[in-house]
């Protein structure tokens, strides 16, 4: 088995041919790497050989990586199997479970014209080798998925702490971050800010922050709640989006509203009687009725002069 590591220096395309030998000195290498097999193998096994060893059967992405396969592989006496396989009739990326679209096909002129179709045993053309050193070098062929090939497998570059809030996408010579909402960087390491001066405290009020990926960023989450006998106009707690924006304004406390009281009278219940004079309460207050109970503390005890 032989294998061929190719990796940038800035622009610039290096490929090398490495003996097995040297195979586990490149494993932590971030870079596509390709390999074929020595062996000939029927599609299935080619696959299973690939899926093993490596990542997967190579999928053709991109035109950078069609010129750089068909300058790297040796011509032997077959071509070599990829990852494209008609299921239900259609074209699909096997790595993917993904129809193969228009603009992806790389297939060689007249084909695929699924020839063998009407042998004997009827078997159609529902496997892809690609060609190499021939006039349709990278293009592909359907081909019997009986037949024997080489096959040609790929290490992907994606390492499960390649990205750190995102998602790892392969490309030609290493790898890119698709960073979930509320990180950026290159490995969505850096996550979103928002303005922690934008939390105001309110008068007759406070504020708990807690912080899931940094103080005052992403996720973060503002609780308010006011003293007692003020109410928030809005109870949403302040959420930091991805778009480094509160997710609401800061509430204000306003006082408790009690509801209109009918017949106030009829709550004085006791009467006391005392030998002084005693002065009634002239005010029967504007705030005193208790956080979110909406009732007026009425004096329960009404003092009378005898
Ligand atoms: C993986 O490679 C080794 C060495 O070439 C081979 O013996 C083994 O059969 C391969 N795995 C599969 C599933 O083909
Ligand atoms: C093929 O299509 C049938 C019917 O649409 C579906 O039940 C089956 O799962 C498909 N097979 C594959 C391998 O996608
Ligand atoms: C990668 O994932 C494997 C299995 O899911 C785990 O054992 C390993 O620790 C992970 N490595 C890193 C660097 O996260
Ligand atoms: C802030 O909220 C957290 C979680 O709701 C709670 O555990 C913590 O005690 C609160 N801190 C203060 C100062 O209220
Ligand atoms: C709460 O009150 C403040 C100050 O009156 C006001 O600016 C804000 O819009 C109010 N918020 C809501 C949700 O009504």
């Amino acid at each position: 088995m032989k294998f061929g590591v190719f990796h940038t220096h800035g622009s610039s395309w290096t490929s090398f041919i490495f003996s097995s030998l040297m195979l586990c000195m490149w494993t932590s290498v971030e870079s596509w790497s390709y390999y074929y097999s020595d062996k000939k193998m029927v599609w299935d096994e080619a696959r299973d050989w690939c899926r093993e060893n490596y990542t997967d059967m190579v999928a053709i992405q991109n035109k950078g990586e069609i010129r750089h396969l068909i300058k790297w592989l040796p011509k032997k006496d077959t071509y070599y199997w990829i990852g494209i396989r008609k299921i239900n009739d259609t074209w699909t990326w096997v790595g993917t479970n993904k129809a193969l679209t228009v603009e992806a096909t790389n297939w060689a002129r007249g084909e695929p014209n699924n020839q063998n179709k009407h042998l004997k045993g009827g078997a159609g053309e529902d496997c892809v080798e690609m060609y190499i050193q021939n006039r349709y070098a990278g293009r592909w062929n359907d081909e019997r998925c009986t037949k024997l090939k080489y096959a040609l497998c790929y290490t992907a570059a994606c390492k499960n702490d390649s990205c750190h809030h995102g998602e790892c996408v392969e490309t030609i010579n290493s790898h890119k971050c698709d960073c979930f909402t509320g990180f950026y960087g290159e490995k969505c390491e850096q996550v979103v800010k928002c303005n922690k001066e934008e939390v105001t405290t309110p008068d007759k009020g406070s504020v708990n922050c807690t912080h899931q990926y940094g103080d005052f960023s992403y996720d973060s989450s503002c609780q308010y709640s006011c003293e007692e006998g003020y109410q928030l106009n809005m109870s949403r707690p302040l959420t930091c989006t991805g778009t480094a924006k509160w997710s609401e304004q800061p509430p204000t406390c306003e006082p408790v509203q009690c509801q209109e009281l009918s017949r106030p009278e009829r709550r004085i219940h006791k009467v006391f009687r005392s030998p002084w004079p005693i002065q009634l309460p002239v005010h029967l207050g504007p705030v005193p009725c208790s956080p979110g109970a909406r009732e007026w503390l009425l004096p329960a005890v009404e003092m009378m002069q005898t």
